[in-house]
């Protein structure tokens, strides 16, 4: 049974946790608004806004594609789709869509109105760039962005000043019409409908964000028991001590991205998952996730090799072991995990000083695609300059994401243009990359040294020119 609100209505349904949250809400509950389009979280057509109670009792939303959302993630929760929003009178996002020309055809309108919306009741800072983001992962085909831009821009400033605090916002932004006044009470109506977590464990399938599993077997997961992350509190949280920062293995990219911990340790990370899919993805897809799929390109995985990240691997009965990252890729797409075990937090080790990281990515698109050949690189300098430790990681140029072996004859230098030249010819030593869609070999040959030398570039400006 899979209990929730969906916009003001209470729902208890029996169809399958497995079916995405996109065919409940068109196929069963009749709700058209919510569009089917490329059904692979490409287009944003069917965005919706996926809210938890908090411990404090308030509510936080997030923005997500529904196409890759299993039902059963909305066990305990309130879905909004745009028929929960406005109509008679319209919200202040549909306002301002409408008053600055920012719609044609209509089609991809709910899926903005809806990210928009995603976007008042959750930014930190309330700030245009940030509604920009809210925004990389709806796509539209006939209005043209800047008109879109302009009514993100409208939003911002009509919400400017607007209270913050978490246990204000909601009341606030009710007062500003950016959600109906039902949203109230959605909180104290959730309390009872906790959601009971489903022990992960050898029959079961565990879902994270969903977002690589929708694509890859959505018939499978119909059939399957599912064990959902979502609904496993105590492994979502990103916190420090005084070595490492810890992840939960619930944790999304989009809180590690804007956690403060990470926000102090890693700053350009901030920008750097940027490039990781879209923000409606980002809301639900793992840290975790990204590692266990084992995806030569993932970025979350090349980025935290060479961040020397360890895993913590829970296993049936509570029992826990460690491996660092660099042992746990065993194949293409074979990973040191076992039936059953869970990935339940990723420990990174915190930078030491002296230490400048840089990351590095090509793609055909900016958001939305992941990449050709992407890189990281953590350098460690004494007081005298010279390097002391070098880790980079490749990835989409072996059949895991790599660590570059063979860099210890790199350390005691400086790590100047020459260096750098050094460490392209290292690289393309290493790699063996494949003929694929996302490019040749030879080019992908190409890419890992210039993304050697961009790294230089990146960490030592003038001399690597
Ligand atoms: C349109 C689109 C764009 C994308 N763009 C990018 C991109 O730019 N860069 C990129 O790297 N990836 C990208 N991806 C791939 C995907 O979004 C990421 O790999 C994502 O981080 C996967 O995380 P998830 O939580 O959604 O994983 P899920 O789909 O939930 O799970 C993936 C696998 O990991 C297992 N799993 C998940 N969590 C755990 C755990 N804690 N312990 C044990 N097993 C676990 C699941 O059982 C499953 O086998 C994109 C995907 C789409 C659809
Ligand atoms: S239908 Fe395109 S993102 Fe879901
Ligand atoms: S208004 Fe037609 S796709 Fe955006």
């Amino acid at each position: 049974m899979t209990s929730f609100i969906l916009n003001e209505k209470p729902i208890r349904t029996e169809e399958r946790p497995g079916m995405t949250l996109l065919e409940f809400i068109r196929g069963v509950a009749c709700l058209s608004g919510t569009k089917d389009a490329c059904h692979e979280g490409e287009c944003g057509a069917c965005t919706v806004l996926l809210g938890s109670r908090q411990s404090d009792g308030t509510m936080a939303y997030k923005a997500c594609a529904s196409c890759l959302t299993a039902l059963g993630d909305a066990d305990g929760r309130h879905v909004v789709t745009v028929e929960g929003l406005g109509g008679e009178p319209l919200t202040l996002a549909q306002r301002l869509i409408v008053e600055h020309s920012a719609s044609q055809c209509g089609f991809c309108t709910p899926g903005i109105v809806l990210s928009l919306t995603g976007f008042a009741l959750g930014s930190a800072t309330l700030a245009y760039d940030d509604a920009v983001t809210a925004l990389d992962g709806n796509i539209c085909r006939c209005t043209g962005y800047a008109s879109i831009r302009n009514a993100a821009k409208a939003l911002c400033a009509a919400l400017e000043g607007i209270d913050k605090a978490p246990d204000r916002r909601l009341a606030a932004l009710i007062s500003s019409g950016v959600v109906p006044a039902y949203f109230t009470d959605i909180a104290a109506r959730l309390a009872g409908l906790g959601a009971a977590p489903v022990p992960c464990g050898k029959n079961t399938v565990t879902v994270a964000g969903g977002t690589d599993l929708f694509v890859q077997k959505p018939e499978q997961l119909l059939e399957s028991e599912l064990c959902f992350l979502s609904r496993r509190g105590d492994l979502d949280y990103v916190r420090e001590d005084k070595e490492f920062l810890r992840v939960g293995g619930a944790a999304t990219i989009e809180d590690f991205r804007n956690s403060p911990e990470v926000r102090r340790h890693f700053p350009a990370l901030a920008a750097d998952l940027l490039l990781h899919s879209s923000a409606i993805l980002r809301n639900k897809a793992t840290l975790a996730g990204n590692i266990v799929n084992a995806s030569p390109i993932g970025d979350a995985a090349i980025i935290l090799l060479a961040l020397d990240a360890r895993l913590v691997i829970t296993g049936e009965g509570g029992r826990k072991r460690e491996v660092p990252l660099d042992k746990f890729f065993l194949g293409y797409k074979k990973t040191d995990l076992a039936c059953g075990e869970l990935v339940s937090e990723i420990m990174v080790p915190l930078p030491p000083s002296g230490a400048r990281y840089h990351f590095e990515k090509v793609s055909n698109r900016t958001t939305l695609d992941i990449a050709a050949v992407n890189s990281a690189l953590l350098l460690t300098a004494g007081p005298d300059g010279a390097v002391k430790d070098l880790r980079v990681s490749a990835g989409g140029v072996g059949p895991v994401p790599m660590l570059l072996p063979g860099l210890d004859k790199l350390n005691g230098r400086k790590p100047d243009a020459a260096f750098f030249n050094d460490l392209s010819k290292a690289a393309l030593a290493a790699a063996a990359p494949i003929d694929d869609i996302r490019g040749s070999a030879e080019y992908k040959r190409l890419l890992l040294g210039q993304l050697m030398l961009a790294h230089g570039r990146a960490l030592a400006p003038v001399e690597a020119a």
